[in-house]
Parts: structure tokens; sequence; C-alpha cells
């Protein structure tokens, strides 16, 4: 049984990322507490997973401090970070599975590769981390063979093995059906409440994020633009997170994308962008959609009929 402390497990102040001219990061502050299940939602290449990835270290920021466990890791060499990659795992994005591994291969893989564990050590923690994510007895499968919901499990179970205190799942629901979402969503709070692990999850699911979420943090611009548990996400009065949750939930991906375009480019270059431009993906919701934003400076409506 989990108990949420509320204490700082990781400590993020003031966080910067670039990439050439590009300032992804801009001075990111957040604590996240032990225990705790914190999603993170935010606009579409705004930064989520760039900011995941300085947790492992997988990337350095160009300025600011990241805390684990009250050590300052932004200062630790690279052979010094063994320990704190074993203590935040990563559930990656594309699931970024070895076709040409094994099932078993591609979860032991974390395992074989920088410990000396034997093998039958191995064996018992792969076995163990399948049966955590209901897939016992598919090791022998390859991920060309199994389904993309399969797939996903493979990729927790990968981040499982190797008994970290937080996982990090990086958009866990993406291309999968509400029913196959929802049953990671309970592995997910499973892992939270059997093993104590502080999960950071990154989605675009709102009724996830409200299923599964202690608390939920928005990122904007570069930086956290609001945190609050889904209660009070429920009740907040800021026109930009009303106008996230007021969507219709069977599109709310793509209609709070699209309304961040709006509140970006302007209503009018929305319009534009919608029927010819970047979002001639969304034509079929445009056409579908009445889509109703609230401004930051003021209430104006906007009908789209793309027809
Ligand atoms: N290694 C890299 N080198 C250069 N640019 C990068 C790198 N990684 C990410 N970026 C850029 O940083 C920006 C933020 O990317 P990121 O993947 O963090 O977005 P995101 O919020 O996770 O989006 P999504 O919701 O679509 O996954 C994007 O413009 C991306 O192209
Ligand atoms: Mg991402």
């Amino acid at each position: 049984m989990s108990v949420i402390r509320k204490e700082p497990f990781i400590r993020i102040c003031n966080l910067h990322q670039s990439f050439g001219d590009q300032e992804i990061l801009r001075g990111v502050t957040l604590d996240i507490f032990h225990g705790e299940t914190l999603v993170l939602l935010g606009k579409s290449g705004g930064g989520k997973s760039v900011l995941m990835k300085h947790l492992p270290l997988l990337l350095r920021p160009t300025q600011g401090h990241i805390w684990i466990d009250d050590v300052d890791i932004t200062t630790l060499r690279e052979r010094q970070l063994g320990s704190v990659r074993q203590k935040v795992g990563m559930m990656f994005q594309n699931g970024a599975l070895f076709d040409s591994f094994t099932i078993f291969d591609n979860i032991a893989f974390p395992l074989r590769e920088d410990r000396s564990l034997s093998e039958t050590e191995i064996k018992r923690r792969v076995d163990e981390a399948l049966c955590t994510v209901k897939l016992a007895g598919q090791g022998s499968k390859f991920p060309s063979e199994i389904s993309g919901g399969m797939r996903k499990r493979v990729a927790l179970a990968r981040a499982v093995v190797d008994l970290p205190d937080c996982i990090i799942y990086d958009e866990p629901h993406a291309g999968l059906d509400p029913v196959t979402g929802a049953d990671i969503d309970e592995l997910i709070k499973d892992l939270q409440r059997d093993k104590g692990i502080t999960n950071i999850v990154i989605t675009h699911e709102i009724r996830s994020a409200f299923r599964i979420a202690d608390r939920i943090v928005f990122m904007l611009e570069g930086k956290i633009y609001w945190q609050g548990t889904v209660a009070e996400l429920q009740t907040t009065e800021d026109p930009l997170m009303r106008n996230f949750i007021e969507g219709n939930p069977s599109i709310w991906g793509d209609s709070w994308r699209l309304s961040f375009f709006a509140l970006q480019e302007g209503l009018s270059s929305f319009v534009d962008l919608g029927i010819m431009g970047e979002l001639g993906t969304y034509k079929h919701l445009l056409a579908a959609l009445e889509l109703r934003m609230d401004f930051a400076h003021g209430l104006r409506l906007c009908t789209c009929n793309s027809t």
C-alpha cells in the first residue's frame, strides 16, 4: 500500500534547454513527491518529453538543477549516473523496442547492460516483470508478433524490471483503444499502490489524466503554467484551463491541440491553417466539430464549419 509523502523526491529548479536557437525549456520549476502519480499535460512539441529526459540525465540542462533524493544530479559525471538511472525508469514514447530481440531479451536489456546479475536472477526478474504487466509466458515472441497494446506493456515491463523508485511514462495511451488504455492506467496505479512507485505520466488523454492523477501539471511556453489536483482542475477559473477541460471528451486530445494553435496563431490564421495548412490532418475533425474557445482576453466564440 503506497503513501504519498509530502516531501519532494525530485526537485526541478529553473531548468532551461535549447537546441540551436530553439528555446524549449525556459525555466521549469517543479517538485515531484514520493509515491504520487503526476500527470504532465501540454501542447504537442511543447517540451514534455525533453523535460522528462532530463530526469535520468539523458539530456543535460543548459541551466538549472535537478535534485533526486537530495542529490543534485546535474553535477554528476556520466560514470556516476548508474544509480540515478536505476532510480528513474523510463517508458519511451515510441516503445523503443529492439525488433530483432525477443520480448524476454528486450526486457532483460537494462539488467544485462551494466549489471553483474546472474542469468538465473535476470530470468527471475524478467518473469516477474512479465507477470506485473500481465504478459506471463509471452517472453519468446518478437515485437512484430504482438499487438500495439502488448508492445506498450513490454516497454512498461522494461521500465519496471530494474526496480526503479520512479517511472516516467511517455504517452502510454497513444495509439490504444480506450479499453486497452484503461488497462494501462490500471497497471500504472497498481505500481503506485503495490510497489510505492512514483509515477510521472505524459499524456494527451484527459480521461486517463482524471482517472489516475494525484496531481496534474500543465506546460506552456517552456514553463509550468498550471498545477493542481483533479478537483482543482475541474473547478479552476483559469480560462485556458477551462477551455481545456470543457472540450468534447471523445475528441479531446485533438480539440485542445487545435485550441492551442488558435491561441498561438490568432483566430484567422487558425482557420486558414485548419483549412489548408498544418492542421490539414485534422480536416475530418474540423468538419465534424463546432469548436468553442475561451480566449484569455475575453470570450470569443468560434464556430468552425469547414464545409
Ligand atoms: N534531441 C533533440 N534535438 C533537437 N531538437 C529536439 C530534440 N529533442 C526534441 N527536440 C525538439 O524540442 C521540441 C520539444 O519536443 P518534445 O519531444 O519534448 O515535445 P512534446 O511536448 O513531448 O510533444 P508531443 O506531445 O508531440 O510528444 C520539438 O520542437 C522537438 O523537435
Ligand atoms: Mg513527447
